[in-house]
């Protein structure tokens, strides 16, 4: 089973390439996330490193003190969603939420195949949507870099902390005063 502790954030990749069959399963891994009336709402937009000019322009949109790092990373993403419902046109409140879903998925198959997500929601959401010439009705969501870790990036770095299990869940026994 995977070892989600193994799972972080990279400030810096190692600058290799993937190909494309594991970027395939990757996003098969993402077709599968569960989303409100099955509305998929979510597609990934991908420039991986050994096309510059795609791996380039994705970098530009990003903000300045993510592109430093992110510029080492092996692929660059782009999560988009329908913010409209296809099966009746309404607006879809769980959009930006399902694509979370399906990134996470993504996560779990990238960290199956030693691979390292690091997700950002410092970018250039204009520039972003004229790069990727989205209509009206589908948002960017987040930018993603993926790769290998560089030497020395691990998830044992000590500014990863997290909250204690009385602060993220109450179980209701019933016995509540
Ligand atoms: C929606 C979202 C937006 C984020 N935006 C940024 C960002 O713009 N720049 C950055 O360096 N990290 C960003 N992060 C990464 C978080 O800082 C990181 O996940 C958090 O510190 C926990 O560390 P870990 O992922 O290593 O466990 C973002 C993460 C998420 C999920």
């Amino acid at each position: 089973m995977t070892d989600l502790r193994k799972r972080f954030s990279p400030k810096e990749f190692d600058k290799s390439e993937i190909d494309e069959a594991d970027v395939a399963s990757i996003m098969e891994a993402a077709a599968w996330a569960p989303s409100a009336y099955n509305e998929q709402p979510w597609k990934f937009h991908i420039a991986l490193r050994q096309n510059e000019a795609a791996f380039a322009s994705f970098l530009s949109v990003l903000n300045e003190g993510n592109r430093g790092w992110a510029e080492t990373a092996s692929g660059l993403i782009f999560s988009v969603a329908r913010r409209e419902r296809n099966r009746d046109g309404l607006k879809n409140d769980y959009a930006f939420y399902d694509t979370g879903q399906a990134v996470a998925h993504m996560t779990v198959a990238a960290l199956e195949r030693g691979l390292q997500l690091h997700q950002m929601q410092g970018f250039l959401p204009a520039d972003c949507r004229r790069l990727l010439d989205l209509p009206s009705g589908i948002d960017p969501v987040t930018a993603i870099a993926i790769g290998r870790p560089a030497m020395g990036q691990a998830p044992d770095m000590p500014h990863r902390v997290r909250k204690g299990h009385d602060e993220v869940f109450v179980l209701h026994r019933g016995t509540e005063a």
